[in-house]
């Protein structure tokens, strides 16, 4: 349980720190009207500012409020902020989980491997959080955790995501001796986003499996 919390904590701060790096560099240029020439990946993003903060923003407040969500403790302790909270971070998550579609889609840097990734793990996300808001429609909490906990398990995996192109950039860069210009090969991309989303799937079924107690 701690080690989850940790690794849930490591991965939300690789998040919290590529939008960091995202506002740095996109919002000089957005409120400027200038484009980086050199850095061919931001400009996907300051030419679609709204698609793209439609997608981070949202995605953040999510992210850093969804741990709360899931705490037991804070659940049974505070449970009409759980209720409230609950309905704010679900619209967050919608609007991020549509436009991840509305952005990812079109301007995907890593093609048509990570377009068709976003597709499949981005409708998931919206699916499992529709499903979690129908179950506690119903009450049934137990389903709506089960559901809530998929949702989850997916967002994190963008920190994932990150970690795999951290690694192939390393690899690239090792194999051709600091000589390549392009900060991250699109396709290694694209694979990055099947690895991570695959990963977080399979990792969240084995945990609800694994804790039905916890998540029942
Ligand atoms: C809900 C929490 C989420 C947060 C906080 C979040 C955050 C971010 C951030 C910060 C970026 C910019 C990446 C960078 O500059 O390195 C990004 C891009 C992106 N995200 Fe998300 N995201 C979330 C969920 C999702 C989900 C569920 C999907 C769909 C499966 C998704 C798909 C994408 C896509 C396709 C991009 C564009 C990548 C590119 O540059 O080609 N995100 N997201």
């Amino acid at each position: 349980m701690r080690r989850t919390a940790v690794a849930i904590g490591v991965l939300i701060t690789i998040v919290m720190a590529s939008t960091a790096v995202r506002f740095a560099v996109d919002g000089p240029n957005i409120l400027a009207g200038t484009t980086p020439r050199d850095d061919v990946f931001a400009q996907r993003y300051i030419a679609h500012p709204w698609l793209a903060y439609l997608h981070i923003a949202p995605g953040v407040v999510y992210l850093l409020g969804a741990p709360l969500q899931l705490s037991r403790r804070f659940r049974t302790r505070h449970y009409d902020v759980h209720r409230r909270l609950g309905r704010v971070l679900l619209v967050c998550a919608l609007v991020s989980g549509l436009f991840a579609l509305l952005f990812g889609v079109p301007y995907a840097w890593g093609g048509a491997s990570e377009a068709i990734a976003t597709v499949v793990f981005g409708c998931w996300f919206l699916a499992c959080l529709v499903l979690a808001f129908r179950a506690i429609r119903r009450d049934d909490v137990r389903q709506h955790r089960r559901w809530m906990i998929r949702a989850f398990a997916v967002a994190v995996g963008i920190g994932t995501i990150r970690i795999w192109a951290a690694i192939f950039e390393s690899v690239e860069q090792a194999v051709s001796g600091g000589t390549t210009s392009e900060a991250l090969d699109p396709t290694m991309f694209g694979i990055a986003f099947w690895l991570a989303f695959t990963m977080h799937v399979a990792v969240g079924e084995w945990w609800l499996r694994r804790t039905p107690a916890l998540t029942g």
